[in-house]
């Protein structure tokens, strides 16, 4: 009999290796022991009859804003949202004022998100013209997910539109480098289309076209310098079909929103469904479903892009483009599950084993003895409406607001603490810097 901090007991436990019951204990932040744990004991034990637990979900894109956005959302109200959702650690992304694209800019955020974020994190460092010389020893800092590149603007002045730009970042860096990929060129061009006042022009303007052309590019360059790329919120049928054939070295990200998301959402909620790359039509929706179904499809990531109410009311182009994402992504995709859409394991390969693996996270991404113990306890059968109240972010909405799922996450667990339970915040921030195998060793000793 062994004594552990603590045991989630009569659990279903969906992992590696399936689906099955299993009791799960903790000690000093880790998965200590898996399986019948019946004559064991722990300081603290939870009973999880009923619930299914699966390792803690990790969102590769989110946009918290701090510093300098801190109207639309921050790094502490941001990761309460993450943790609201069942969501243990996320990736947040380098458009906020200033741009994270110094050391200093980069250190700043880590010291502001120790002891206020809720959840575990990482930052993307933001690659442009200028900061190349300095990409090498910028994506090796501890809590850095790596370097991110706008190849097509969005909000804020990121933006690395031509080929030798995105070239000398990629001959500059080692580890895998992500892409907003949509053609700056061919955006320009198309700005006339855009007709004010009406947001169903947005995927007009900002067509399949753009977003193929870029991840053309991008992967010929990929290929050009040896190096390892993720396109980030693929949208379109054809990237998909496109990008099953360059897996030496594509991965990919798809969001809820696309896969959830059509044309038809314009008509309901206007400026409110604006993103980018676009919400587009059915055929592509489906053709994002189909890279889930054959695999190619890597990591989800919610693409958390607060802006007030306020701001998202402004007439179209003037409303900014961007939907909260990070608190819905676990009950938006448990409903999919639900429909059958695509299985309980996929889903924990997509938001736990995907980005452990195509990021080389340390300890994290599987439930294993030695991981750390971050779980996302989720009930499957649960029947819940989403609505703006529940939602954590400053933002205050969601695209989904009235929208009823089946399957809800009712516990956070981050390093064997609980976080959240039963929609309860019953922890202090504790979140820290997420490790990646590739900055814990000294540079040109790792291989992928
Ligand atoms: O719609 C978007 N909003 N797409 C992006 O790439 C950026 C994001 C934001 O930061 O608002």
């Amino acid at each position: 009999m062994a004594h552990y901090d603590a045991i989630f007991k009569n659990g279903t436990v969906a992992n590696q290796d399936g689906v099955h019951a299993a009791d799960i204990a903790i000690r000093g932040g880790r998965i200590a022991a898996l399986g019948s744990l019946t004559a064991d004991s722990a300081d603290q034990i939870t009973d999880c009859t009923g619930l299914h637990i699966l390792p803690g979900v990790i969102d590769t894109q989110v946009h918290f804003r701090e510093p300098g956005l801190e109207h639309k959302e921050d790094l502490a109200s941001g990761s309460l949202s993450a943790v609201m959702g069942g969501v243990t650690g996320v990736f947040e992304m380098p458009n906020t004022n200033p741009l994270t694209v110094t050391r200093a800019a980069f250190e700043d955020k880590i010291a502001r998100a120790t002891g206020r974020m809720h959840c575990d994190f990482a930052f993307f460092i933001g690659g442009t013209h200028e900061n190349v010389a300095e990409l090498p020893e910028l994506e090796r800092l501890p809590g850095c997910a790596g370097v991110k590149v706008f190849m097509g603007s969005s909000t804020g002045t990121l933006l690395v539109a031509d080929d030798d730009g995105v070239g000398a970042i990629l001959e500059a860096i080692a580890r895998r480098a992500a892409f907003h990929s949509e053609d700056e060129y061919r955006l320009e061009e198309r700005k006339p289309l855009r007709i004010p006042g009406d947001p169903r022009s947005h995927p007009v303007w900002r067509d399949p076209e753009a977003a193929l052309r870029s991840t053309k590019r991008l992967v010929a360059l990929a290929h050009e310098y040896g190096k390892r790329i993720h396109v980030l919120h693929v949208s379109t049928a054809e990237e998909m079909v496109f990008l099953a054939d360059h897996k030496d070295v594509a991965t990919v990200e798809v969001t809820p929103h696309h896969l959830t998301l059509d044309e038809t959402a314009y008509d309901r909620l206007g400026t409110f469904v604006q993103m980018n790359p676009p919400v587009r039509d059915k055929a592509h929706r489906a053709g994002i479903w189909a890279g889930v179904a054959n695999g190619v499809v890597d990591v989800l990531g919610s693409d958390h892009a607060p802006h007030t109410i306020e701001e998202k009311q402004k007439p179209y182009p003037n409303s900014p483009s961007g939907m909260t994402g990070v608190q819905t992504l676990v009950p938006i995709m448990l409903d999919h599950v639900n429909a059958g859409k695509l299985s309980l394991e996929r889903f924990v390969d997509l938001s736990a084993a995907g980005p452990a693996r195509i990021f080389s996270i340390a300890r994290k991404g599987r439930i294993a003895a030695g991981y750390d113990a971050d779980l996302t306890i989720v009930d499957l059968k649960r029947r819940e409406t989403i609505t703006n109240n529940w939602i954590a972010s400053k933002a205050g909405w969601t695209p989904y607001d009235g929208v009823a799922v089946t399957g809800w996450p009712v516990g956070t667990i981050l390093r064997g603490s609980t976080v959240m339970w039963q929609g309860e915040l019953v922890s202090a921030a504790s979140g820290r810097p997420i490790e990646f195998m590739e900055t814990m060793q000294p540079p040109g000793s790792f291989s992928p």
